[in-house]
């Protein structure tokens, strides 16, 4: 059961990512659901998380993978019912893991009602208020500004108004499919709140709110020529106009004031992909509890760049009073058990295709679990990806007439984008679909030896990657911690104490002596006699 006197639960907590369309289908179709996730949630309660986050399952023709929502207080049929949810957040609770779902309030799906009442009525209508519409420039005929969408072409589209004429231009920072919606509008404000509590009436503990940095744009829509990706950062001192502006707080406070109005604790966790100063803002008090570290995510297999990058973590996160958290995967970049597989620069967000150089799989994982046992030791809280406690791989070879990210159309098939990271996990090393489905076609394809990534591979195998995450996740409960010193070390090394408990990392291929006569609590891979070997970490007393 959920202990609901742990008020601050999320400050130390581990947040597994559940990506529905992959993680376990009940009804054969191919997708995977509610009830699956239900069914499988004892996986979860062995590995030892504290929570689930669901990426989005509402109704949404799933242009962006569900990132495009119809209707953000319902189910999609493909999902399950609203009975299928009720059911999830209860067994999860008598298991004792909680349950955040996603808010998408930057924008919708075309197919929400409210845009399309927009797109029907007139120019300065109240419908169209609820929006970004503008008259384009040029007589019309090209866009009111000059953004780029994250996806690539422009960030407007124009509509054909009711008497068939050219029209006005929305904006969306994302897929045409997504417009914004426009945060100056109260109409807008009172939906989002009635969303709020229709999820927290039905016991949800939190929300991950996506773009949570974009809601609000600078006054006047200004140009903007340059095209941000990854961690945004202010170009000669000026923040892009569509990302972090000062207005985004207020919204988040008012939010703060919702949430803070029901039971328990429910908190709010930020996609903002920005600076660790910057993130550490929306998680001043009186806003939201956390904000996912990108800029820790970024960072290459290369230990004086993650140590800055866990000093300057820490210490803005600290100045606000806010824990710091820490993750490696998601379902929007290339998973950390392939890209440390590279040792050249890798793009994230990009994807790989057949023909691409391959990653070495046995350096990626190695390094994964190196990656891993670090981060969990770090003070904080920690999000995982489905499957990489499975030490799965990008999946690097799908063939691309199955691809299904907007990037890829989107850059005229020149970014393969993120599908990737999104094929569905494999749980036994044979049968269908690894049992991932009863049905041998899956929404993406499932390759080859998936099945030795299984879950029914590794379960109880001394050594494999899914024992080492349930090890590492038991050890990081029933330890004290303490504060993070730092000790002097060779570059290659990160090397901290937390109370009794000393984290060494080895970030290079040569092997190092370990501390004489220390106990080993926990290492990411096997150790040869006295030494730590290059790309393992270990915790140690
Ligand atoms: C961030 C989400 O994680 C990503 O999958 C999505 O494409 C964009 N936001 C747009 O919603």
């Amino acid at each position: 059961m959920i202990n609901s006197t742990d008020t601050e639960w999320w400050r130390t907590a581990v947040i597994y990512q559940v990506y529905p369309r992959s993680f376990n289908d009940s009804d054969g179709d191919g997708t995977g659901d509610l009830a699956g996730i239900t069914s499988r949630l004892d996986h979860l309660s062995s590995l030892g998380v504290d929570a689930v986050w669901l990426s989005p399952f509402y109704p949404s023709p799933q242009r962006d993978g569900g990132y495009d929502v119809a209707n953000y207080r319902d189910v999609d049929p493909e999902f399950g019912t609203l009975n299928d949810f009720d059911g999830l957040v209860a067994t999860a609770h008598g298991l004792g893991i909680r349950v955040i779902v996603d808010l998408v309030p930057n924008h919708c799906s075309s197919d929400h009602p409210l845009f399309q009442e927009a797109l029907a009525s007139a120019p300065g209508s109240a419908a169209r208020a609820k929006f970004h519409f503008r008259v384009g420039q040029a007589g019309g005929e090209t866009p009111p500004n000059d953004w780029q969408s994250m996806f690539g072409g422009p960030a407007w589209t124009r509509v054909v108004e009711a008497d068939g004429s050219p029209g006005e231009w929305y904006l969306h920072l994302f897929d045409r499919s997504q417009p914004d919606w426009n945060w100056d509008n109260s109409a807008v404000r009172a939906d989002f709140e009635l969303t709020l509590r229709f999820w927290l009436d039905r016991h949800v503990d939190g929300f991950r709110v996506d773009v949570c940095d974009a809601m609000v744009k600078a006054e006047g829509l200004p140009n903007w020529p340059h095209l941000t990706k990854g961690v945004v950062s202010p170009i000669d001192g000026v923040m892009p106009p569509m990302w972090d502006q000062e207005g985004i707080h207020e919204i988040f406070r008012e939010w703060r004031e919702v949430l803070d109005s029901y039971s328990g604790t429910r908190m709010l966790c930020a996609e903002a992909w920005l600076q660790p100063e910057r993130t550490a803002r929306i998680v001043r008090p009186g806003e939201m509890n956390q904000a996912f570290n990108f800029a820790y995510l970024e960072q290459a297999w290369d230990a004086p760049a993650i140590r800055r990058t866990i000093e300057t973590s820490l210490s803005a996160n600290d100045a606000v009073g806010a824990p710091t958290t820490w993750v490696l995967s998601n379902h929007d970049v290339m998973r950390h058990a392939s890209r440390y597989g590279y040792d050249t620069h890798v793009e994230l967000e990009s994807g790989v295709g057949a023909e691409d150089p391959q990653p070495d799989r046995a350096l990626g994982l190695r390094r994964a679990r190196a990656a891993t046992a670090l981060m969990l030791a770090l003070p904080g809280s920690a999000y995982l990806y489905q499957g990489e406690e499975l030490g799965m791989p990008e999946a690097t070879d799908l063939p691309d007439g199955v691809r299904q990210d907007p990037v890829w159309e989107r850059s005229g098939h020149l970014i393969r984008g993120r599908d990737g990271c999104r094929i569905p996990l494999p749980w036994t090393n044979e049968a269908a679909s690894f049992g991932f489905s009863t049905s041998a076609t899956t929404w993406l394809p499932m390759a080859g030896d998936l099945g030795s990534f299984s879950v029914e591979a590794q379960d109880g195998v001394a050594g494999s990657t899914l024992e080492f995450y349930r090890a590492a996740l038991a050890l990081r409960r029933s330890l004290g911690w303490g504060q993070l010193t730092w000790n002097e070390s060779p570059d290659e090394l990160i090397d901290f104490s937390r109370g009794g408990v000393r984290v060494i990392a080895n970030v290079s291929s040569v092997a190092r002596a370990l501390p004489q006569g220390c106990e080993v609590l926990l290492a990411s891979g096997p150790l040869e006699g006295g030494t730590l070997p290059g790309d393992t970490t270990v915790w140690v007393r």
